[in-house]
């Protein structure tokens, strides 16, 4: 009999419970018993460590598709946690901490649902699960972790913004103008390029793909429409201006007299009920980690290729993509994946007439 610890980390998504109910449904099937660690680290080098025990009575299936995490993700305030062991040069300290209190759980494995930051983390400090399996399942709507083809969340995400636009383009129509949408997903394109041609943009700007703003203005004063969408992504920058990308854009549009208006989903993109191929891939990788601890395998992610679920090294996936300096942990590198310009739905979106910038 196995004992299996379950943390969810970094910004939630919805699909987290999916996967936090697949896996105790597996576990219980082999035989195994699930734990869940509340709060991330925070929960386990809390004053009273933070750990619970799963059944499906906790988690039952009418309660699984709801978005956020019953583990909560951390960030609880506590001042003991890895941003303040950084910036106060305590991180050995921290981490030997962490080590203890995750051997006085007795686990044999932990399956930490992540995204790049927490996966690069973990690698980085890989000596805290020494002792224990490590597998991790990619979690994320930015869909900015490399090696895998999907991440949990992400089609919730895409769902919930295309929803969004859609009941803006109803005003926007009646109001003969335009909606500048700000989507999230850091510095990566994918969540805005989807639900934009999802939701028929008549442009998608994404922080890969170099843009001329001359050349947005002329593409929506040349259309055949006087009301639409144009979808921002929050990572694009224009060149001497700042503030918030739509708000850069929507001035630029009112200056050349294109009536606008501003949106921002902001964390709605996070939330909404987990979409029934949210809740199949979550159970696709909480199988694909339970057989990876079956095998002994540890420092693992699970991964979407093509049809097939896989796991790759947490060494693979932290030194893949492009490298960036974690914006909340001071030394830390993080990798992401992007959009790269021969992604087949940025072509398809080029040759329906959506202006996505300027292309080769
Ligand atoms: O990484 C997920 C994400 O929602 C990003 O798309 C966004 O930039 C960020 O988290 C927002 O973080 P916070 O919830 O801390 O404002």
């Amino acid at each position: 009999m196995k004992k299996i610890g379950i943390m969810t980390t970094g910004g939630d998504c919805s699909g987290l419970n999916s996967a936090i109910y697949h896996i105790i449904c597996g576990a219980n099937k082999r035989g195994w018993q699930t734990y869940g660690i509340l709060n991330g680290t925070d929960g386990l080098v809390a004053k009273t460590p933070q750990i619970v025990r799963l059944t499906r009575d906790v988690l039952p299936p009418e309660q699984a598709y709801i978005a956020g995490s019953i583990l909560r993700n951390g960030n609880t305030g506590q001042d003991n946690n890895f941003e303040r062991a950084v910036q106060t040069g305590r991180v050995q300290q921290f981490t030997n901490q962490l080590k203890k209190a995750l051997a006085a759980t007795k686990l044999d494995a932990i399956i930490l649902i992540g995204g790049n930051g927490s996966l690069s983390l973990a690698w980085k400090t890989r000596n805290i699960y020494s002792d224990m399996q490590l597998v991790c399942i990619p979690k994320t709507i930015d869909m900015d972790i490399p090696l895998t083809d999907r991440t949990i969340g992400f089609d919730t995400a895409v769902s919930q913004l295309t929803r969004f636009c859609d009941d803006l383009m109803l005003t926007a129509r009646s109001h003969h103008r335009w909606f500048v949408v700000q989507s999230m997903g850091r510095k990566c394109g994918m969540l805005a390029l989807t639900a934009g041609v999802a939701a028929g943009a008549s442009a998608i700007l994404i922080p890969e793909i170099k843009f001329d703003v001359d050349k947005l203005i002329r593409h929506i004063k040349t259309a055949d429409t006087d009301y639409g969408i144009i979808m921002v992504s929050e990572g694009i920058s224009l060149r001497g201006h700042s503030g918030e990308p739509a708000t850069m854009i929507s001035r630029k549009l009112t200056a050349a007299g294109i009536a606008n208006r501003t949106a921002f989903p902001e964390h709605i993109q996070r939330a909404g009920n987990t979409t029934p191929d949210d809740r199949i891939l979550a159970a696709r990788m909480a199988d694909a980690a339970l057989n990876a601890i079956a095998n002994n395998e540890t420092y693992v992610m699970t991964a979407l290729h093509g049809d097939d679920i896989v796991t790759v090294g947490l060494d693979a996936v932290s030194s893949a993509g492009r490298p960036e300096r974690d914006p909340n942990i001071d030394g830390l590198t993080i990798s992401n994946a992007t959009v790269d310009d021969d992604n087949p739905l940025l072509v398809a979106a080029n040759n329906m007439n959506i202006y996505i910038g300027e292309t080769k």
